[in-house]
């Protein structure tokens, strides 16, 4: 599929592809989002001694993953980190994304590369802190049970692929989750909520990220 780079308007890049007229990120901002919904949202729900499990569905550019370790850098925190893709992006697509220099993250430019580099369907210790372990795999197709305290859920939109947002998909997102784990997602949809709830979620809306006025949390209670 043809990919197009973008720059959205906080200033940070993305991918876009014309064929289903989608981005990977918000056309608002992809940092901004990044960083509203699932630092601000997500991960800043954990103490600072506690290990993170991540999930994150949909690794795409590594932009997730990338300002995760930035936090987790500034924290202390130990995280490991899952990223799911099924169809990964280029290291040339990675290489045009802007997120070091947006970032002003010169210092670890070397470990945005690593993001990309580092071998699939391993675990690879960035740091002594952050764990990657990026995974080939349909979301579809996750057996993990119990595993992950935070998931991101990153899919492209329901207009897009409106079966990545139904009850079988949410109930593999709660069987993954530890209980309490929490899940968020920029989006926010009356029939996403249901289904959320229908597998046994809690579920709150939030304020969406810069241009979006909503998004989801749901937790395992
Ligand atoms: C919104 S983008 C993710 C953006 C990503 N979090 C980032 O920071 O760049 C959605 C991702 O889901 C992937 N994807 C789409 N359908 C999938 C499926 N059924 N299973 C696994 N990955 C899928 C796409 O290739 C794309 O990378």
């Amino acid at each position: 599929m043809k990919r197009e780079i973008i720059i959205t308007q906080d200033g940070s890049t993305s991918i876009y592809l014309p064929e289903l007229n989608e981005s990977y990120h918000s056309k608002f901002g992809a940092i901004q989002e990044a960083q509203h919904v699932f630092i601000k949202n997500g991960m800043d729900l954990f103490q600072l001694n506690d290990t993170i499990h991540i999930l994150e569905i949909g690794f795409g550019t590594g932009l997730n993953a990338f300002i995760t370790f930035l936090e987790a850098s500034k924290r202390k925190q130990n995280i490991h980190y899952d990223g799911v893709e099924a169809y990964p992006v280029s290291i040339a697509d990675a290489k045009q994304m802007n997120y070091v220099n947006e970032l002003k993250a010169s210092d670890f430019e070397a470990i945005f590369d690593k993001i990309h580099s580092t071998q699939w369907e391993q675990e690879i210790e960035l740091t002594s802190f952050f764990s990657l372990t990026k995974r080939k795999q349909f979301f579809q197709e996750l057996t993990d049970k119990e595993k992950f305290h935070l998931i991101y859920f990153d899919a492209f939109g329901f207009e897009v692929q409106p079966e990545l947002w139904d009850e079988t998909i949410f109930k593999i997102m709660f069987d993954a989750l530890l209980p309490n784990g929490i899940l968020v997602t920029y989006a926010c949809r009356t029939s996403i909520k249901k289904a959320m709830l229908s597998v046994g979620f809690s579920v709150e809306k939030l304020p969406g990220a810069p241009g979006k006025r909503e998004m989801l949390r749901a937790i395992k209670k």
